[in-house]
This record gives C-alpha cells, structure tokens and sequence, in this order.
C-alpha cells in the first residue's frame, strides 16, 4: 500500500481495492471486492490524520457498529469495518446511482413532487436511528445516494450513508480548536454550530436545508463565506421558499420555517412529519399548477423522461442583501407566468393544458346526434315532411350548436341536460305518432339525447375563467 492510500489492486481487511469511487472530507472511498465472497462493495478508508487520532479511531468503529444494528431499507447496509495497518475502513453496500449532492449540481432542484418522494425514506431512516438514540450529525445531499431501478420490476432506491461518521473530534464541540468548523457548515443546525448537545432534531434542520435547496435549487443560506453562512443559521430567518421559486405553493413556507426554526423545540416532533407537511404543501401542486396556455405550446414535442429537473433557470440570490426589503416584493399574481420552456416537468408531463377554448370532441358528437336525429325524424315522417319534422328536430339542433359553443362546464351541463330533456321528448312524441313505439325515430333521439348527456359530462374539467 503506498504512502497516498491504498491503489487499485491493493488487498485491505480481506478486500481487493478496484476502483477510487469518490473523495470526501474523511478520505476516500473505493469499489472493492472481498476476497473470500466476491461480494462488490464500496469501500470506505479513511485520511491518515484522522485515523492517527485514538478518540476517533474509537468512536468511528462504535458508530460503524450502531450504524450496522440499525435495520432499515434506507439506511445503507454496513457490512464490515475495522483497523489494518493503522489504516482505517468501513465497507457498505455499493450503491450504483449518484448521490443527492451529484443530482442537485446538474439539476439545480428536484421536481416538485419528487422532492418528497426521495426524502421521505431518508427522513423514516432518521426517525428509526432517533428513537435509537443516534444522531446523523452530517445529513447533506452527498450523503444521500439514489440507486435507480435495475429493471422494470425493481423500484428506485434511496440510502442514507455516513451514520455519525462526521469527521469531528470532538463530541460535542464543532469548531475545533483552531476555530475550524469540521461538519458540513451548509446543513448544520444553530445548536450544533455552537457546539451544543444535539439530538434528532438537529438532523432534522439539515433535512430541512437539503428540502429546501431540493425545491428551490438554493441553499437557505448561502453567502459567500463561511461566516456570512453561519452567520445566516445563527441568527437570520430563513428566506421564504417562495421568494427563491414563487410558483411553489405558499404552503411550503411555514412548513420549512418550523423545520428550519432556531430552537430545536420549535421543530417538527419528527422528521417524518416535516415530510409530511412538505408533502401537503405540496399536495395542490399537482391540480393548481395548471400552466398557462402560453407555457405549453400545441406543438412543442414532449420532453425525454427524466428522473430529474433540468438545471433550475436563473433565481434570485437567497443571501438577503444588506438594505434590501426581506422579503422581496411577491408577484401579485398566482402562477406566475412560465417560461415558453418550462423547465419543471409535472408541467410538461401533464396532459394537455384545458385552454380556455371549448373541447371540439362533445360538440361533434352532439352534430353528429342532431343530424342522426332530424335523419330519424324526417325518415319517420317520411310520409308527412314539413313542420313536425322540423318542430322535433329543431330544438336539437339549437341545443346542439350551443353545446358545441358554449364554455366552462356549467354551460355545457345546462345544455346537455335541456338536450336529454328534448331527446326524452322526442321519443315520447316518437312513440305516441309513430305505428311502434320502438321506432327509428325515437332510436335516434335517445341516441341524440345520450351523446348530448355524455358529450356535456365528459366535456374539459374546469371553468376556463383564469385563477386568481
Ligand atoms: N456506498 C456507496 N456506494 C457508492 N458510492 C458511494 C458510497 N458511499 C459514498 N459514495 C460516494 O463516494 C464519494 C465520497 O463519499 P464520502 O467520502 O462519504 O464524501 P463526504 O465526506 O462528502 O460525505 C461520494 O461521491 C459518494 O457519492
Ligand atoms: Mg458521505
């Protein structure tokens, strides 16, 4: 093994190192393979200056330990860890997808609603080690790692990864003592900043920063320096979600502000209920975020499916500036207006907007049943043309033309019931007139009057008067 770590090719605790998978801020971690099973895995060995550490040594091993007792889908399985050479390792599970942090540098955001759906096993996964009496201490979007399906039965996979593996070292304090903080300063609670005791719910408030860089493509708080940062979680309110992404629903504001509070006991009792209200927050979304007819044009061809948003376009700077109205002024309108190119897809995968227009596909099934009808009736009264067929086939018509016309379904319900209405007339006339009650007379107008019914009811949902 060289001075630099271990290489392709080097054998540690009864792995075969293969690859180097990533680099982070306790060392490094390598695909490996172990000797003895051939099971693949990845292969975590951490910096020499750590490890040289004794306090470290052994609190990286009891926490490897407690992470590997904990049983739950989304908490990576640990499958060894230990000491060789002075060099430390922990090997896990080889996750074959990014991780949350990859994801969100290509991306800038999540698609709405997915946000919850990569989230929410994280946050069970916490709960779960909570109730057992451990803290995550590093819940950043690099320590969540998303496996996509393997094939069309499987189902997309979420872990959380680095169980009490912060690279501290000290217990309690973050800063050490050069002053240096030594955990992840863009997720990290008030409390923890200051070297306080923490405790679930200061996982919770690093959960509450990945949900809001996940929704808005920002982190809460920014700045371009460490300090401003911390500065920012100490003493700054959060900025409103909806001053990064105005479209977001208003909801998701208070949500976030508890998550983010500054006092742990202002939080959320748990982080699965943090979820739970990001998710009712969000719940709308999918039933208001109705675009524009602007925002989808006819002929724009959908986009390839992909998991994830497209790089989030400019958004305003999260940092407030000093002087500046905080927070900024909102749009008076609700959505706003898109751009042609709308780069969240819950807008381009959803159906066709209903525009303001009426749906061409009743109105012709209503044509259509008006002239099979004034067929039926002038063919009954073959014998007799002139002013009966016309009396019956008339207000058809009428009603026809004026469902084919009208807009919003209340229109369309009117309509359509007064042409059921006629229909049923009809065939009431159509019996009494005709030599059998089942004549095509009356066959046509109770198909005249079933399309006028259906063609009503299945008309565009909605009113196409615009939202406030
Ligand atoms: N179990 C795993 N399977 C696959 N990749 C992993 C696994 N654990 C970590 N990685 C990747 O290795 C890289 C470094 O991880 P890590 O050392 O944990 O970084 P950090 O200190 O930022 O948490 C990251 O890109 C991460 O995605
Ligand atoms: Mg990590």
């Amino acid at each position: 093994m060289s001075v630099g770590g271990p290489t392709p090719g080097d054998e540690l605790g009864g792995y075969r190192i293969q690859a180097v998978i990533g680099r982070g801020g306790m060392g490094v971690v390598y695909r490996a393979e172990h000797m003895t099973l051939g099971r693949t895995v990845a292969l975590k060995v951490v910096a020499p200056e750590l490890a040289a550490d004794p306090g470290f040594r052994e609190r990286f091993l009891r926490e490897a330990r407690l992470a590997a007792s904990l049983d739950h889908p989304a908490i990576i399985p640990v499958h060894d860890a230990g000491e060789e050479r002075g060099v430390l390792f922990i090997a896990m599970r080889l996750v074959t997808g990014p991780d949350l942090g990859t994801v969100l540098r290509g991306s800038g955001s999540l698609p709405t609603g997915r946000t919850g759906d990569v989230l929410a096993p994280v946050a069970s996964a916490l709960d779960v080690a909570h109730r057992r009496g451990l803290v995550h201490r590093d819940v950043k979007p690099g320590n969540i790692l998303v496996e996509p399906p393997a094939d069309s039965n499987d189902a997309e996979r979420v872990f959380l990864t680095d169980f009490g593996l912060t690279k501290r070292t000290d217990s309690l304090t973050a800063i050490t003592r050069t002053g240096m903080f030594v955990g992840t300063l863009q997720y990290a609670a008030p409390e923890q900043i200051r070297g306080e005791p923490v405790d679930g719910r200061s996982d919770q408030y690093a959960l509450a920063c990945v949900v809001f860089q996940c929704v808005t493509g920002r982190l809460p708080f920014g700045g371009e320096s460490d300090v401003q940062m911390m500065y920012g979680h100490l003493s700054l309110e959060p900025p409103p979600a909806t001053s990064v992404r105005p479209d977001l629903p208003a909801g998701l504001d208070p949500v976030l502000a508890r998550g983010l509070a500054k006092a742990p006991g202002e939080r959320f009792p748990s982080c699965m209920d943090l979820i739970q209200g990001l998710r009712e927050a969000l719940a709308p979304v999918r039933t208001r975020l109705v675009p524009p007819p602007a925002a989808v044009a006819p002929t724009r061809p959908a986009p390839p499916p992909t998991p994830f948003a497209p790089p989030m376009p400019a958004a305003p700077s999260v940092a407030p500036i000093p002087g500046a109205p905080w927070p900024p002024p909102q749009p008076a309108t609700w959505p706003p207006p898109q751009p042609a190119t709308s780069p969240w897809p819950e807008y381009a995968g959803s159906a066709p907007a209903p525009g303001p227009r009426a749906s061409w596909k009743p109105a012709l099934l209503v044509a259509l049943a008006g002239i099979l009808g004034l067929v039926a009736v002038s063919g009954a009264h073959f014998d007799e043309p002139g002013p009966g067929a016309a009396l019956l086939a008339g207000p058809q018509l009428i009603l026809a033309a004026l469902l084919a016309i009208s807009r919003g379904r209340a229109a369309r319900l009117t309509w359509s019931g007064l042409a059921a209405l006629t229909g049923v007339f009809d065939v009431v006339v159509a019996a009494g007139v005709s030599e059998t009650p089942f004549s095509i007379e009356a066959v046509g107008a109770a198909v005249l009057a079933l399309a006028g019914a259906v063609g009503g009811f299945r008309s565009a949902p909605g009113p196409a008067k615009p939202r406030a």
